[in-house]
């Protein structure tokens, strides 16, 4: 049965869909801050809705559940549009209030100062380019060492005087004086041996110490090299012959080396090797000699088969040799102005 609508629920019905539009147009213009205002607009006690809700009690039955499902819908989609709008606009603002809040921890441009590395790293890694160019590889050891990697193992006995002239930094470990700040790179040298097969060709540079007070030409932390080379019909001649490469190669084809004899418990004949300066005098660099056999026999090499050749030298003197400077605290000053010259 078809029934004719009442004037009343036709203009009640038309309301509906002019709030519908009306909220549409609303809800598309509206800015973050007036979305609160406008939900109780739209939805409020004083809402156009809400007076359409009360104008159903002027329906009939029939036409009254008709109705009040239209205005339920309507209020429905209109609540779902508002409720995306507002979920749109929160995250603009919060894309704007991040923006805003954002840290550029990033450093760009010209104004940024880039640093380099310190010279006595840079003579490290060119030391180590040069050795590794002649088929060495590099070593590290530990900084705390034992008696018997720092003395010990190298033919340095409890009684030897050479023990005294480490001026050793002991740790307070373990027995007396059986634990320490290794006070040369000469412990690589047995703990290389120990675990490696020869042949051995190494480098091992690293940080050693000493209780010297700091003056021009001496720290208490410095840096030390240390070469060692285990082969078979090893001699005299090949350690003179790497050392004169190495100086050439560091300091330039005209620098001469020579060796001296000397005296280190740990190698038997021992000598230092000097450097050559545009005057004619030499330099002190380091020292070196044949591995003493007792050292290979420490470390279960047989010295009947193998023979070789070690040497140290500190890094830091050195580097204060390459650019001739006055003192070797400048190293550790860490004055940028001096830093930034090499
Ligand atoms: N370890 C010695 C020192 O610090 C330097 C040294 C001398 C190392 C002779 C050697 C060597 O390998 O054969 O005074």
């Amino acid at each position: 049965m078809l029934v004719a609508l009442s004037a009343v629920l036709n203009d009640l019905l038309s309301q509906v869909e002019e709030f519908v539009e009306d909220a549409t147009r609303r809800i598309g213009e509206v800015s973050y801050a007036g979305l609160g205002e406008l939900k109780s607009e739209l939805f409020g006690k004083r809402s156009a809705l809400n007076v359409l809700k009360k104008q159903l009690g002027e329906l009939d039955e029939t036409e009254r559940k008709a109705a009040g499902q239209r205005l339920n819908e309507a209020r429905g989609d209109v609540g779902e549009m508002l409720e995306t709008r507002a979920d749109q606009l929160e995250a603009a603002a919060r894309a704007v209030r991040y923006e805003a809040e954002r840290l550029d921890l990033t450093e760009y441009g010209e104004t940024a100062a880039l640093g380099h590395l310190h010279l006595v790293t840079q003579a490290r890694d060119r030391l180590e380019d040069l050795f590794v160019g002649m088929g060495y590889e590099v070593a590290e050891g530990p900084e705390v060492e034992t008696a018997w990697y720092n003395f010990e193992a190298l033919n340095i006995p409890d009684w030897h005087p050479a023990r005294g002239s480490f001026d050793t930094i002991f740790v307070e470990l373990g027995g007396p004086e059986e634990v320490m700040l290794r006070s040369h790179t000469s412990p690589v040298q047995i703990r290389v041996m120990e675990t490696t097969e020869p042949p051995i060709y190494i480098v091992a540079p690293g940080r050693t110490f000493r209780s010297d007070t700091a003056d021009a030409t001496h720290l208490p932390a410095f840096n030390q090299i240390e070469g060692l080379v285990i082969d078979r019909g090893i001699t005299m001649g090949d350690l003179a012959g790497t050392i004169d490469e190495f100086v050439r190669g560091f300091f330039g084809t005209e620098v001469k080396s020579r060796l001296r004899p000397s005296y280190f418990p740990f190698t038997e004949p021992s000598a230092e090797f000097d450097i050559s300066r545009p005057d004619g005098s030499w330099l002190e660099l380091g020292g070196c000699g044949m591995v003493h056999p007792n050292v290979l026999r420490n470390c279960d090499i047989d010295p009947e088969t193998w023979q070789g050749f070690a040497f140290g030298f500190g890094i830091d003197r050195l580097a204060v040799m390459r650019y001739a400077l006055d003192d070797i605290r400048e190293l550790v000053n860490n004055d940028v102005r001096f830093l930034r010259q090499f």
